[in-house]
């Protein structure tokens, strides 16, 4: 038995699915307790120092465990694992297995190198893996929403950010294969799926060998499948089949993906367009290639396009050199979008990265913090007054479960990605739904459903 736990961020949800799929051919079920596993992975993220002490605690913890099973084999996953590479084996003594994210066909040849008492160890990185013949196995699923990988990589090299050296070199899927999932998600019952990359609007698919690499990055837009129509390829599967996608970068989405979003009823209204920085200098020196100004046009045109696009970001605060007045750029930003939702952290230096090797890790903790406290706090003020001007609309749910808090309450998503909780009365899971909003908190809607609506 295998027992999977992820970290970071949905690439990495999404690849533990196809880690289970892999495995499951060599006869492996997942299971959801770890004391009955004779596989422990930890499917792990750099993204952040804390991302990787979480880890690390968590080796130790399955080290003391005195519940878990003699003989149990433990590996680590994904961005920590092709970021220390062997050193985990050597530094912890935790792990007999270290597998980075383009190795996961290889696993059933490292689980049996290590079921003799040896060590393994793949780290390499492939300019091509999409995995895109694997059908992942889905975990911890709810049956109505799931992950769909587009694209693997990066190649952009924001000066912050491990990504690129943990997940290697940007490729796209084939486009057909990322059809036909959908389209099987679908005949199996899943009502959302939400497209994964790092950078999705620089997807690029073509049927052509010669349009391969450079070829195909350079090629103009009508000779490729790129993400706009890629979006549409997957919105027609059906119309009450709901395509989300994350996530967008502020330098290459372009109008006619907002085209797409604004014609396809069934593609979301929720675009994630992560900003950084408010401030041009500090954006130039993450080397975000956009500047504010840039930022401001793109999110006026969202509005313009789709004027009830709900906008979502990432913040940074404390970047290497960043003055108050600077920081307070980024406040003036976040005021003037009013972001549906903002996931907001402070600087963590990460080693190996452009920032690490040329700039200084200048501004103390202790500031960093404040700047990152005093984001959240108007970012919740900010949900707060957004969410009180819902009270009265209706807005159609897609629902996805049972509230946590109470089994008598159901609770899914409006196109807009904001959660709604309401009544269960006659109400199943994967019914679209029009809900009347009575009540509202900083993250939740909350209100009484009207009727089905019928597809
Ligand atoms: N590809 C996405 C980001 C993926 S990482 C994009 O370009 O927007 C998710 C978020 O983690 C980033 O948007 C950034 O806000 C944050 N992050 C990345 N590196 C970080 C670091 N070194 N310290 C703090 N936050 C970081
Ligand atoms: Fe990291 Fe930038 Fe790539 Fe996002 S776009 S994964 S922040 S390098
Ligand atoms: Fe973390 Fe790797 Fe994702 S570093 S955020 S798990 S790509």
């Amino acid at each position: 038995k295998l027992y999977i736990e992820s970290y970071g961020c949905q690439m990495n949800f999404s690849d533990s699915e196809i880690v289970a799929s892999v495995l499951g051919n060599e006869g492996y079920t997942t299971t959801t307790n770890m004391d009955e596993a004779d596989l422990i992975f930890l499917n792990t993220c750099s993204i952040r120092d804390k991302a990787e002490e979480t880890v690390r605690k968590k080796l130790n913890s399955i080290k003391h465990d005195p519940n878990k099973k003699d003989n149990v084999k433990v590996g680590v996953l994904g961005c920590m694992a092709e970021r220390l590479k062997g050193k985990l084996l050597k530094e912890e003594k935790l792990v007999d297995l270290v597998a980075g994210p383009d190795s996961y066909r290889k696993l059933p040849e490292l689980v049996d190198d290590i079921e003799d008492g040896q060590k393994a160890v793949n780290v390499l990185l492939s300019r091509e893996e999409t995995y895109d013949d694997i059908e992942p196995v889905r975990i911890n699923s709810n049956g109505i929403t799931a992950f769909v990988s587009i694209m693997r990589g990066c190649d952009n090299m924001c000066t912050f950010c491990v990504v690129p050296f943990t997940r290697g070199r940007e490729r796209s899927r084939n486009a057909q294969s990322i059809v036909n999932e959908c389209n099987d998600l679908y005949q199996k019952g899943y009502r959302e799926v939400t497209l994964l990359g790092q950078n999705v609007d620089s997807y690029r698919w073509s049927d052509n060998p010669t349009l391969r690499g450079r070829a195909l990055k350079e090629a103009p837009r009508d000779e490729v499948i790129d993400f706009a129509k890629l979006l549409i390829m997957v919105a027609k599967i059906a119309p009450n089949l709901r395509v989300r996608f994350s996530t967008s970068h502020p330098k290459d989405i372009i109008d006619e993906v907002m085209y797409a979003i604004r014609d396809y009823k069934n593609i979301c209204n929720y675009i994630h367009l992560p900003a950084q920085s408010g401030n041009t200098r500090v954006l130039k020196k993450m080397n975000r290639t956009y500047s504010r100004e840039w930022y401001d046009e793109k999110t006026a045109r969202i509005k313009e396009v789709i004027p009830d696009c709900a906008i979502s970001t990432d913040i940074i605060t404390g970047f290497c050199s960043e003055t108050d007045e600077e920081h307070a750029d980024t406040v003036s930003l976040m005021k003037q979008v009013r972001y549906e939702l903002a996931y907001m952290f402070f600087y963590s230096e990460r080693p190996g990265t452009l920032a690490q090797k040329k700039y200084e890790d200048d501004i103390p903790e202790s500031v960093k913090k404040s700047r990152l406290k005093e984001i959240i706090d108007i970012q919740k003020t900010i949900n707060i007054e957004l969410n009180e001007a819902e009270i009265g609309k209706i807005h159609e749910v897609l629902i996805e479960g049972v509230s946590k808090r109470d089994k008598n309450d159901l609770r899914g998503r409006n196109s807009q990605n904001k959660m709604i909780i309401f009544p269960k009365e006659n109400y199943s899971l994967g019914d679209f739904v029009k809900v009347k909003i009575e009540k509202s908190t900083s993250a939740t809607l909350i209100g009484k459903a009207l009727e089905i609506v019928d597809y």
